[in-house]
């Protein structure tokens, strides 16, 4: 006799729920998220003010050291930064001779693995290595991005400039020349929102791998897996898929309206925690205005706000960070099948700060599950079954 899903008395069983909705695992000082006010503050500093006037790097001192840092300590952290950016040889081979058809998500999940094997301190878990693997990692990271993507298109592979921000080199070794001010500012701001956010999924596994006491590479690696579904990260090149299958001729409300009766998701929408506009989206909502127009593009921002209004009239659902990110990167000519990847290369600090918290005061996450499967059954011999 087994269970089905529908039989359990969950009132039983008070800490179970499917989803983990509301359940808290850990404490944390790394960011707060006011789900009700649509609010979200990295380490005590609202999202707006830091995508306003920080930059990334800043970020990650702050995300790092749960303050901000002074002219000296951001110099340096920006040193440091700039001197890890080069990969090394194994991981460039790796990137010139993988499968150019590969998921991108999928090579710097891999290329990410092969970091730790090149890394001095690889199995070295304390609090002080680990910081210094996560400045290496977020160094890193940007290389393996480009690299694949020029490899893919049967390019040369570009060695980091090695100066200003990583925004700047990631440009630089996608595209092959130096960015404007205003393409490093943009890479930049969408550096900052995508940083950190809570208990996400990708967090959660991070923390879990942490909390074995197994080493950062491996939690960053699990992370990228996790942040690769379209429920999580995936859902930026989504999105694009989506606005890719539209036209001029398209009936937007009809599209949209068809999808919801066919209980397909709208990429883009909906959060477990906001309940109303994810202040991330509102901001890369006026980028992406802007933007769109500077590249005639305003097509793009168009249907998306169109596709807003349907799914709020629908289903009072607003979208989340990867709604107008997607329009965002389109616009500055990025691939879509790069956007997660560009996602995990800010979210990396946010990871690593999760994995240093956890290191500070770790116990073994491992929760329970209910089992619904058959009980005290007798071994039947093969032959006889
Ligand atoms: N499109 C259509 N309906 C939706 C959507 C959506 N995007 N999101 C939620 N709903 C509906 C859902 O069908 C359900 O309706 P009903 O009660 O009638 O069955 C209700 O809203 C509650 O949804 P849920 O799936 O129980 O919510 P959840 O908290 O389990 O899932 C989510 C959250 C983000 C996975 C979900 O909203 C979703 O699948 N969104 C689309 C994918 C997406 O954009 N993901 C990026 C999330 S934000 C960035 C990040 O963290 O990576």
């Amino acid at each position: 006799m087994t269970t089905t899903e529908k039989e359990i008395d969950y009132s039983q069983y008070p800490y179970v729920d499917k989803g983990l909705e509301g359940i808290v695992a850990f404490s944390s000082r790394k960011s707060l998220i006011d789900g009700a006010k649509g609010e979200l503050y990295y380490a005590g500093y609202d999202i707006d003010s830091l995508a306003r006037h920080s930059t990334f790097e800043e970020v990650c001192f702050l995300l790092w050291n749960e303050r901000l840092p002074n002219k000296a300590e951001l110099h340096e952290l920006n040193e440091k930064l700039r001197s890890e950016r080069d990969l090394p040889e194994v991981v460039l081979n790796y990137l010139k001779s993988v499968n150019k058809d590969s998921e991108p998500m999928a090579v710097l999940r891999t290329a990410t693995s092969m970091l730790a094997d090149e890394d001095p301190e690889s199995a070295d878990t304390s609090s002080e290595a680990s910081l210094r693997k996560a400045i290496r990692l977020t160094a890193k990271l940007p290389a393996i991005i480009a690299g694949f993507d020029r490899s893919r298109n049967g390019k040369e592979i570009l060695s980091p400039l090695k100066k200003n921000s990583i925004a700047f080199d990631f440009l630089y070794m996608l595209n092959g020349e130096e960015p404007g001010e205003n393409a490093e500012r943009t890479m930049d701001v969408l550096l900052i929102t995508h940083a950190e956010h809570g208990m996400n999924a990708s967090t959660f596994t991070c923390r879990s791998i942490c909390a074995t006491m197994s080493d950062i590479h491996s939690a960053v690696t699990g992370a990228i897996g996790s942040l690769k579904g379209p429920l999580h990260g995936g859902a930026n090149t989504a999105v694009m898929n989506m606005l890719k299958e539209l036209d001029k001729d398209t009936d937007i409300v009809a599209f949209i309206k068809g999808k919801l009766e066919r209980k397909e998701k709208i990429m883009g929408f909906g959060h477990r925690v906001y309940k109303t506009y994810d202040p991330r989206a509102k901001f890369l909502r006026t980028m992406a205005k802007d933007l769109a127009s500077e590249v005639d593009m305003e097509y793009l921002y168009e249907w998306s706000e169109s596709i807003v209004k349907v799914m709020k009239e629908e289903k009072n659902i607003d979208p989340n960070v990867d709604f107008f990110s997607a329009t965002v990167y389109y616009s500055m000519g990025i691939q879509p099948d790069l956007y997660t990847t560009i996602f995990s290369m800010a979210r990396v600090s946010g990871w690593t700060a999760h994995y240093l918290e956890q290191l500070s005061k770790n116990r073994l996450i491992r929760p329970r599950v209910l089992y619904l499967g058959n009980e005290n059954l007798e071994y039947v011999p093969i032959d006889e079954r």
